[in-house]
Parts: structure tokens; sequence; C-alpha cells
């Protein structure tokens, strides 16, 4: 059955459900296409509702029997759900419906993978299993019996028996139904054990196929170093006797926090040096750290509807970057996060699905799992946390934990916490939930014998539905630099609340450099253009990490903009700033490997567009190339340094040291391929032995134009490992040059192995294209058509994933009206195909505008 016309939710019109639900006791017949799910549910009237409709939730549910008090009833049923009469006093319900997981490739419900039955639920996916208020404010406690002929058999909470085809558990804690989950499969524990700081003993397993037993050891030991940094940090303490991880092929998203038993997609739990990346062990850790962390922020402490996703999502993902900041470098982690911020959420928030931290309304909840509601909402809270203070915010946390543990919140409840705590009135502050938008920040400068003053303006561009902007509450870190490189004032956060204001040092001996927006102490864009000597200064003295990397990066930047609009030719500041930084042997390598960053091609054309310009991609990535190229010239003498100072001679670790080592290293390979025409990185493939050098060697032959040996080989090594096959897939595509993109991506499509209704398969390799900026944007729009003709594909199989690459088309206001033109037909010929989901419907007719 197809979506019915879509329907716009409302935050405004949220009401409580007229029923409180007191347990819920489901059994499973597990069948791949005829399960059989048996529900025993006791409800009681909610005496704080009015609307006392008995509306179950229910969608490609075959209803077999439905009963109330014993008594067989015959419900009202559509394609959303059913309605029964209730009686206005507590009652059980029961029900029983066949579902079909084999069949389900849209991977939300129950479904298989690879012979695997897997959940799951999160937003709206448990009312595919049986009939309920799927809703997060409704929360019982789960009994549930799983009947198969399967070794292993899993759901929420802890065992209550077990046998021959049997298995039983009971979720002692009340919780939504969309933390829901059951596995079940031929599957092989890698266990491992943690006690608790009150002494409590935990089970833990992370289930695995067979022949992935090797790629466990990294994720258990960041499950344990999880559970201990939430004891210290946050004292959160686990709740149940075991905790299970179970790995699944076929996933949407990355993972899933459901309580007790988490499900990851394998590409972001599984990890082996021969087979992963420093980076994807590095995300790996965050990962089982954020869906660990939802334990308390986000299970014990839930949401009351999906407009309050940002309550859970927010502070999780703050709370996994402060331990990744713990685990390993912080300025190194909060640059990696203003780089993915501007590369992934800024384009959001500046286009036409530009939404609140907040939003307001929604037709598809799965597409509001942006970068806005996580990664924005992150820094919200960060911003929070820097304008109240560290201890402040740790009280008002405790006090979060203490009012709200076991309750659906709202982001007022957040709020008040603060307000309990420190008497601040935040009500400004909440606008950070509401507006839309990224606020621009303008600087004007004074120097008046011994005197600075900083002047700050703030405004924000309209957004849809959002004409009128107001100030917002923005903390600016600042610290001033003396003339010869010293710091005459510390850092010091100012509070712009209007929408300019003044800011004033007294008794300074000479003109300072103002360091501005430190260790980004806000989601902004600072439109501050200090002159490049003064960049080249910030770069060389300043004792902020992150601004020193943002000098850098504003001098590349400049240099690049230049180098496209007035051809000129790359900037000697830039030239000689990185390369002291590169010999600066004090300095982590891994953030001397951030300093050899460039913009992305992509935020190249926003800036372009933000100064008037339209944007020529190829244009763009000429520049790049040859900014890269005159680089590698200028540097040349160091390399040699480089490669002998990241040499490794230890048994392979992904940990911070080893990891900041293999990214210089790296660096520095891909520059000197820029020299020797891929001499080096043949040397260095065939010696490699992890599969980070193993990348980084391949992917310097294939920019070099070289390389077709290797990936042949590569592809016999590595043929039997999904997760390694979708690194071949995705590199190919990204790695040759522009006017090959949409070729091998054309071509990838036929191959054998482009399993295209797997997720991760899909976005290695359309991903990919996406990310190639100028080849995407292949003049004659070919490009355009490749990924809509997939898009159309993919639909009718799984609308979650195809909706969320919709979004490679936000941006396409900024190119010329050709091109616009073509990206205008694609959407079109998109949104016009017959049956299209709710999902994909929701997202075009919002990128259209
Ligand atoms: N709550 C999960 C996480 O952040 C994400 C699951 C979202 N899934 C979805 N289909 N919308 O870790
Ligand atoms: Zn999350």
């Amino acid at each position: 059955m197809r979506d019915a016309a879509p329907t716009t939710i409302y935050l405004k019109d949220y009401t409580p459900f007229g029923y409180l639900v007191d347990s819920v006791h489901l059994t499973f017949d597990l069948a791949p296409n005829a399960t059989r799910v048996t529900s025993r549910i006791k409800f009681r009237p909610n005496p704080d509702a009015t609307d006392r409709t008995f509306f179950l939730h229910g969608e490609q549910l075959n209803l077999i029997r439905a009963a109330i008090d014993g008594v067989v009833i015959t419900p009202d049923v559509t394609a959303e759900g059913l309605t029964a009469a209730a009686p206005d006093a507590p009652f059980v319900w029961e029900a029983v419906v066949e579902i079909d997981p084999g069949n389900n490739t849209a991977l939300e419900g129950l479904y298989m993978s690879n012979g695997m039955y897997c959940t799951q639920c999160e937003a709206e996916g448990f009312r595919k299993i049986t009939y309920y208020p799927d809703r997060p404010d409704v929360m019982s406690t789960f009994t549930v019996r799983i009947n198969g002929d399967l070794p292993v058999l899993l759901s929420n909470g802890n065992p209550s028996g077990q046998g021959d085809g049997w298995a039983e558990w009971i979720d002692p804690w009340p919780k939504p139904a969309y933390l829901f989950a059951l596995v079940a499969g031929e599957l092989i524990a890698h266990p491992g054990q943690f006690t608790t700081k009150s002494g409590r003993d935990v089970e833990l397993n992370l289930w695995v196929r067979p022949g992935d037993e090797g790629k466990c050891a990294f994720g258990m030991e960041a499950l344990k170093k999880s559970m201990k940094w939430d004891e210290d940090v946050y004292g959160r303490e686990y709740d149940l006797d075991v905790f299970n991880i179970v790995a699944v092929d076929d996933f949407n998203m990355g993972a899933m926090e459901n309580k007790g038993l988490n499900i990851f997609n394998s590409s972001a739990v599984l990890a082996s040096p021969e087979t992963s990346t420093d980076m994807n062990f590095e995300r790996i850790e965050a990962i089982i750290a954020h869906e660990y962390f939802h334990n308390w922020t986000g299970n014990r402490i839930t949401c009351r509807d999906w407009f309050q996703l940002c309550l859970k999502e927010g502070l999780t993902v703050f709370r996994d970057a402060q331990f990744t900041s713990d685990m390993r470098s912080a300025p190194v982690k909060r640059i990696h996060d203003a780089i993915d911020l501007r590369a992934r959420q800024f384009p959001e928030d500046n286009g036409p699905l530009s939404h609140p931290v907040r939003p307001e309304s929604f037709q598809e909840i799965n597409n509001f799992y942006t970068s806005t509601v996580y990664e924005k909402g992150a820094e919200v809270i960060g911003m929070l946390k820097r304008l109240v203070g560290d201890e402040a915010y740790a009280k008002a946390l405790d006090l979060y934990f203490e009012r709200h543990d076991g309750q659906a919140c709202t982001i007022e409840d957040w709020l008040k916490v603060f307000e309990d705590t420190t008497g601040r009135d935040l009500s400004q502050f909440k606008r950070w939930y509401s507006q839309s938008g990224t606020p621009r920040v303008s600087v004007a400068e004074k120097w008046n014998d011994g005197t600075y003053t900083l002047t700050l303006s703030q405004r924000t561009e309209p957004t849809p539905g959002q004409e009128d902007k107001r100030s917002q509450v923005i903390p600016v870190a600042v610290g001033l630099l003396g003339p010869n490189g010293d710091e005459v004032r510390a850092t010091e956060v100012f509070e712009l609340t209007e929408a300019e204001q003044s800011f004033t040092f007294t008794g300074l001996a000479a003109k300072p450099v103002p360091s501005i927006l430190r260790d980004f102490s806000a989601p902004v864009i600072l439109e501050h253009e200090p002159t490049n000597a003064e960049r080249a200064f910030l770069l060389a003295h300043d004792t902020d990490a992150f601004n020193r990397w943002q000098a850098g990066r504003s001098l590349a930047e400049d240099t690049l903009l230049r180098m496209i609009t007035d051809e000129a030719t790359p900037d000697a500041d830039y030239l000689d700033g990185l390369q002291a930084v590169l010999r600066d042997k004090a300095l982590d390598p891994a953030y001397r490997a951030l300093m050899l960053g460039l913009p992305t091609q992509s935020e190249l054309a926003t800036a372009l567009h933000d100064k008037g310009i339209t944007p020529d991609p190829m244009a763009i990535w000429r520049a790049v190339e040859t900014l890269r190229q005159a680089t590698a010239q200028h540097v040349q003498d160091l390399l040699p340094r480089l490669h002998s100072e990241t040499l490794v001679d230890a048994p392979y670790q992904p940990d911070a040291e080893q990891s900041g080592k293999r990214a210089l290293g790296g660096a520095a390979l891909a520059l000197t391929s820029r020299l020797d025409g891929g001499l080096m990185a043949a040397e260095g493939y065939t010696r490699a032995d992890n599969m980070t050098l193993q990348l980084t060697a391949l992917s310097c032959l294939l920019r070099a134009g070289k390389g077709e040996a290797e990936l042949a080989g590569f592809y016999d090594q590595w043929q039997h490992d999904r997760l390694v096959m979708d690194k071949w897939f995705a590199l190919q595509v990204s790695m040759t040059g522009p006017d090959k993109t949409v070729e091998t991506a054309h071509r990838l499509t036929e191959h054998t192995d482009f399993n295209w209704k797997n997720p991760n398969r899909f976005r290695a390799l359309m991903g990919s294209l996406v990310g190639s900026h100028a080849g995407f944007h292949q003049a004659d729009g070919a490009g355009y058509a490749l990924l809509a003709d997939w898009l159309i594909r993919l639909d009718p199989v799984n609308p979650q994933t195809t909706a969320r690459m919709c979004s490679a088309f936000q941006t396409w206001k900024r190119y010329d009206s050709d091109r616009q033109e073509l990206i205008r037909v694609q959407l079109t010929r998109i949104s016009n195909t017959p049956d299209l989901s709710r999902d994909t419907t929701e997202m075009v007719s919002r990128i259209l505008g």
C-alpha cells in the first residue's frame, strides 16, 4: 500500500495520548514472509488527556485478531492505523498481526539482512511491527518472547528465560516503542565485561556474522571506555545486567540506541587494521560512545514528541564530542567539527532545506535527522556551556537527570534546569532552537591611543518561512595579540546580544591583532576580512589552536578565490606560512595535517556566490589543482623530512598519536605524488600493511592517473569484504578527474558488486559522485541525470535513503541558469514519478521551493 496524500504535522498541535500503557507483552513467531506478532497490552485512561479516541498506529500489518478484555472486536482499519471503542477504565488489548520481514527493503520495522532478523523502529517503525500508540511520550515496560529456529534470539532488557527455539526478555525500564529492538540469527558473540562504579557486573556482547569475529576488539574497548567516561564525567551508570551490540550490513543510518540492544550499521562498529582506516576507527569509537550515551540522554530521559529530537540528539552529539576530545586531541576534534559543520550544516541552513534546530512542522520525520538537529543542536549546547560556565553546566545536568528521569521531555524542560540552576533568563537564548539560518557576525575595529574597540554586528538572512530574524545570544571568544606575537589579552567571552555592540580594551601599548571566535565559540559565519599580513601573523602566533588553523584556512580560501576571479597566482603569505607550520616539529602531526587541508570546492562555490559571483565548478577545480601543485613545489625540500618524521615503527594502533602521523605522512605523500608522478606511492602501496596506508597510496596513484594494476589487485584482495568493497567503489569515483567522474560512476553502477539495495554500497557510489563537485556539476547535466535515475529507482525500495540523498540538489540556486535548468528538470522528473514516497516527495518539494 502506498502512502496517502502527505499531511503536515505541527508542533503547536501536540496533545497527549488518551491512554497510558502499563505493560506490553509481545510474542514473535518468526518466519521470513509470515512472522506473527501477538501483543497483549495493558491500557488505562490518561488523567492528563481530554481526547479519549483509541487510535493505534499500524502500517503494512495484516490484522488477524483483535480483542479488548478478551472479547473479539472489529476495529476500523485504515492505512495508518486502527480505531476501536475502548472502555473508560483499565483494559487489556490483544492483537495478532502478520508481517513480511523478508520483503521489507525499506529497512524500517522488522526486516531481514543476510538471513538475520533485525529491527529499526526510530522514528516511526514500530507501527510496522504491531498496532501501538507509536509516539515517544507513551512509555511502558516490555516483555518479549521470541520463537524461532535460530541460535541467537535477542531483545531489549535482561534475559528472563530461554530454551530450544525460544528466548524471553524483560525490559524493566519504561520506554517508548521507538527503542524496541529484536535480533535473531546465526551470530557469534565477542564477549566483554564491565563493573559499574557501584559494583554491578554487566555482561557485554558484540554480535557479528561468522567471519567478522576478527573485527570486534576495537568496538568492545570503545564501549568499555564509554561506560567508564559517562560515570566519571556525568556520573551516569549503566542500568541493566547485559548490554548487547549487533552489527548489521543493511542499515539506513549509522546506529541505533535501542535499550540494552544497540543495533549498528556494520560500517559503524566493525574494524580491523587491515580493513579499516584511522578515520574509520575514530568514527567507530565516537558512534559507539554516542549510542551508549543515549542510554541516559535519550532513553532514561526521552523526547515528548519528534519536534524535540534535538533534546536527545544535540545533547548526545555534544557528549560524544567531549568524549572524543578527552580520548584524543581536543583542538583536532574541534577543527574536525568545524570543518564538518561548514561542509554539511551551513549549506543546509542557508538553502531551501533550512529549518530550526527544533523544527515546527514536518511531513516525514525521517527527513529531520539532519545535521542541523544533530550538529547545530550540539553547538547550541556548547554555547550554553560556554555562557553559564563548566560548573553551572555540571549542576544543571545533575538537576536534569534528577528531575526528569523516566520522563518524555521538551526543550522548555531542558532550558528550565539551566534557568533554575543559574538564575539566568534564557528566553533570548532559546531563539537558537526556533530561528533557522546561520548568523553572520561582522567586525569593525578602532584604535585610539591605547584603547582598542571591537564592534561586532550580527544579522541572519531570511530562510524559508522565516522572513524576519531577531538578534541571538552569540558567545564570541576573543583574545588579543601584541605586535611581537605575545598574547596581550587572554581569551574572554563576549556576549553579543544586540544587532550591534562594542567591546573595549584599554591600556594597550600598541594596536593589537584580534583573534576572534576562538575555539569556534559559536556556529556562525565570521565576516571579518583581515589583511593577509594579519592572517599570516595569526597563523604564526595565535595561541588559540583553532584560530591558528583558521588563519591558515582563510589564507588558503582568500588565495583560491583570487585565483578563480582574478587569475591571481598562489599567495606567498599562504605558502610561506604553511611551510613554517609544517616545519615546526613541536606541533602535533595531526594538527599539521589539518593545516594542509583546503576549503572544499563546494564551500568555495558558496563563498563565490556570497560575493555575487556565479561559481564555475571547473574553474574552482583548476584553482585547487594549481594551488596544490604550487604547494608541492614550495614545500618540496621539506617532504623527505615529513616522510621520515611520520614513519611509525611500532605495531599498528588506531590511536591519536599514530593516526596523526599517518595523516601527515599521507598528506605529504599526496604532495610528493604531484612531483614524482606516483613513484613513491607505488612503493608505499606494495609495502602497506594496514588499510590507512594502502588506501592513501592507492588514492595518490589514482589522482596521478596511475594505479590501474593496483586497483585490480585491490579488488582481488578484498572482494570478499563488503566494507572494503564500499571503499573500492567510492575511491574510483572520487579520485578520477572531473571529466571522468560521471562516466566512472555510470560504469560502476553496471558492476556485478553494485548491490544498490544495500545503503552503504549505494552511498559509496552515489555519495562519491555528489561529493566530487566539478564532476557532479558536469556542464551537460549528465551527473544530475545519473543521480536522478538512481533516486527514482531506489525510492520504491528504500524511501529513507533516497530522500536523504536528494539533498545533493539543495545548493542548486547557486549555479548558472543553464545548470539550474538542468537540475530543475531532474527534480521535476523525480517529483512527477508515480507513487513517489512521502519522504522523497517532501524533500523534492522543499528543494524546488
Ligand atoms: N537515534 C539514532 C542515532 O542518532 C539515529 C536513528 C535514526 N533513524 C532513522 N531512521 N531516522 O544514533
Ligand atoms: Zn543519536
